[in-house]
């Protein structure tokens, strides 16, 4: 392929300035009659253009074509996406899925998407959508944008490359990208598969939590947070350029490669992030702190305190809280949450919550360690810490339901026997032994 440049810039919401060819980008002005190498000027607005300063997200794009060029859009097949959350009843059993398997026909990364659950919908901006992806060829001659949200995309096996019209992204598992709503980009797989997750947030654009009493370092910090600079290709030919609109698929012809933005400047565009950076911050004396401790990323409504969507990352940890049990106690949410395993073991089970696998536990279902851990962790030696090692677990967490998609409920992957693993917790209930 032609973009070949691989450069980043550090921060999370910077003003950032980018070019690919020495000059290309304007002084003083950002719309000028002439614009360096004959360039056409464009301005993409990820948020209101009153939005106050430091929410605002705009770049200006110095381009070879402008967005506009292209054959009009058709409908095309939505494959495994959806965005009808209501096509099935939502239940509030305890869900959990083995994870997808790698498809036996070739298929892009777009292709792989299975819509898993969501709520919400795109056309009022609100919510998301949760899939799956799972994909054994690249994107050659087909470029993907949403115009319903901007994806989180959790690599679990496999690595990617992003072309976007920003710049290029490599990312491994363990990583996330973030692509921003309208951004157009063509993934390349860098091994022979990959699989993951993605959260379509429909809301506010993702941001990084204030840090309150913990002070101005931790949780995620912002110079990890890496965006590319800028890298174009100038190739014709003919292209399929697919939009997701309204939930659904569309597809246009393009005799030119989106990807032709020669330099820009501004505050919205695709980053990633490398989750073994986090700064994990926890109890150091007794008890277990709620998990919006291990806050990486959040969609906020327009309620104070009251996020649309949490992304939340559990990294490898010490523990070391006394008299304390240390794993996450049961619990029921007004919240919802999805969770994903993307390597090693999640400390709350004992099987079953497998790497690329799901859980969903919805609005007050409870959840909690199984038997096994439960007995484990009661009887634990306390006077040494917990190291927490091979693990990195991560929830998506939302403040409406989350609902499951019939494909979810109706795939084979779905493990009808999830409850079991709860069925084994004894009672130890003696009134006459305190
Ligand atoms: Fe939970």
């Amino acid at each position: 392929m032609d973009i070949v440049a691989l450069r980043y810039q550090s921060g999370f919401g910077n003003e950032f300035a980018t070019e690919a060819l020495a000059g290309a980008l304007p002084v003083g002005q950002n719309s000028p009659q002439k614009t360096p190498y004959g360039l056409y000027a464009e301005q993409l607005s990820g948020t209101a253009f009153t939005a106050p300063r430091g929410a605002n997200r705009r770049s200006w794009l110095y381009r070879i074509r402008p967005a506009a060029v292209h054959r009009p859009f058709k409908r095309s097949d939505n494959g495994r996406i959806t965005h009808r959350f209501d096509d099935v009843e939502a239940t509030p059993n305890q869900l959990r899925w083995d994870p997808l398997p790698i498809p036996a026909e070739p298929q892009d990364f777009v292709q792989g998407l299975v819509t898993m659950a969501g709520n919400g919908d795109p056309g009022s901006q609100s919510g998301c959508g949760i899939h799956l992806y799972a994909a054994n060829r690249s994107m050659e001659d087909r470029y993907f944008y949403s115009a319903d949200g901007e994806m989180l995309i959790v690599l679990q096996h496999g690595r990617l490359r992003f072309d976007t019209e920003l710049g290029a992204i490599e990312a491994e598992p363990q990583e996330i990208v973030v692509i921003p709503r309208g951004v157009r980009f063509r993934v390349e797989l860098l091994d022979r598969d990959a699989g993951g997750y993605v959260c379509e947030n429909y809301g506010a654009l993702f941001r990084l939590p204030d840090l309150g009493p913990i002070g101005s370092n931790g949780l995620a910090n912002p110079r990890d947070f890496q965006t590319p600079t800028a890298a174009y290709e100038d190739r014709s030919g003919s292209f399929e350029l697919v939009a997701k609109f309204m939930g659904n698929l569309w597809s246009a012809e393009i005799g030119h490669s989106p990807l032709d933005v020669v330099a820009w400047h501004g505050t919205y565009a695709p980053y990633k992030y490398d989750l073994r950076r986090f700064n994990a911050i926890g109890s150091i004396s007794y008890d277990h702190p709620d998990p919006s401790i291990f806050l990486v990323l959040q969609s906020m409504s327009d309620t104070p305190g009251v996020d649309t969507i949490d992304f939340v990352v559990f990294p490898p940890r010490i523990l070391a809280m006394q008299h304390t049990f240390r794993p996450p106690w049961f619990h029921r949410n007004v919240a919802s949450e999805f969770m994903g395993l993307i390597h090693g073991a999640y400390d709350a089970k004992a099987e079953g919550f497998l790497p690329g696998g799901a859980s969903l536990h919805n609005c007050m279902s409870g959840h909690g360690p199984d038997a096994q851990t439960f007995e484990r962790a009661a009887g634990a030696d306390l006077s040494k810490p917990d190291y927490i090692k091979d693990t990195m677990a991560f929830m998506f967490e939302t403040r409406c339901i989350i609902r499951p998609s019939r494909h979810a409920l109706e795939s084979s992957q779905l493990q009808a026997e999830y409850f079991h693993c709860w069925q084994g917790l004894k009672k130890h209930f003696d009134p006459q032994k305190r």
